[in-house]
């Protein structure tokens, strides 16, 4: 069996000049990396919502290095096909450009990931040039960036106003001149998220950001329909939530009424 070429940062490049839409989702385990790259997804974000949709905290603040290592270890192992990228979690990256390389070399080392992905705008041009440097490739993120949710004082769709959506405009333009080969807008207003598509070469992949980004990105149990979470800008494509419920009472009741196991499911 012939296997599908990776995707690679020349082929996204080359999705966004065909107008071919870039299809991204969250992964953080092996079996799910494999389904999803079973299903075609062209980029798999081992992301720091890691902490929330899986480890059920409110924000993606307290995760860790270790946490996105272990998580890419197993989810690269899944993905043959899929560009599988890593986040760099908050204060990896922003300190100093020595520990963002050393931190994005781990992430790649031992998580075993084609690229990372970092949250800012302008200020974080030194360190994406020097990652780049060291030849890992930097995806970035701007808008709601959720490790700055505190900040925007809550999870604020940001860029509504003359000056942040210049803010936005501008620092897309300098993260695709400081190498960046993709960017993802997140919670922004669908005009401005065109009007960057259309201004910078590189792809940018949407999130709450309308229907003009290059492609499109969600936390996978949210629109699977796991965590529950419901926002304007989820299509929710499944309720796995309630299927498992059902599936797990089922087993309850197997169980509690001796109709599971039986002798058949012995040895
Ligand atoms: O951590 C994450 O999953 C993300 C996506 C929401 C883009 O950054």
């Amino acid at each position: 069996m012939s296997q599908a070429k990776r995707v690679n940062v020349d082929s996204l490049q080359r999705m966004k000049r065909k107008g071919k839409r870039i299809t991204m989702l969250t992964a953080y385990d092996y079996f799910m990396a494999q389904v999803l790259d079973e299903a075609g997804v062209d980029l798999l974000l081992v992301g720091d919502t890691v902490g929330m949709a899986v480890g059920g905290h409110a924000t993606t603040i307290p995760v860790r290095l270790e946490h996105i290592v272990y998580h890419a270890d197993m989810v690269s192992r899944g993905a043959s096909r899929a560009m599988v990228i890593g986040d760099l979690p908050f204060l990896t990256y922003q300190v100093t450009v020595e520990a963002a390389i050393e931190n994005a070399g781990k992430l790649m080392q031992d998580g075993h990931v084609h690229g990372v992905k970092v949250e800012g705008g302008r200020a974080m041009v030194p360190f994406v040039k020097r990652v780049l440097r060291a030849g890992i490739p930097v995806m970035g993120h701007l808008g709601l960036t959720p490790q700055s949710v505190h900040r925007f004082g809550g999870w604020k769709v940001q860029g509504k106003d003359e000056r942040s959506a210049t803010q936005v405009y501008e620092a897309a333009q300098a993260l695709q001149d400081a190498g960046c080969f993709a960017i993802v807008l997140e919670a922004i207003p669908s005009e401005l998220a065109q009007r960057v598509t259309e201004s910078i070469e590189i792809p940018t992949i949407g999130i709450g950001a309308g229907p003009h980004c290059d492609g499109q990105v969600l936390v996978t149990p949210d629109m699977l329909g796991i965590t529950g979470f419901e926002a304007k800008y989820i299509k929710q494509y499944a309720q796995l939530r309630d299927t498992i419920r059902d599936a797990v009472e089922h087993y309850v009741d197997d169980v509690k009424e001796g109709r599971y196991p039986t002798e058949e499911h012995g040895y």
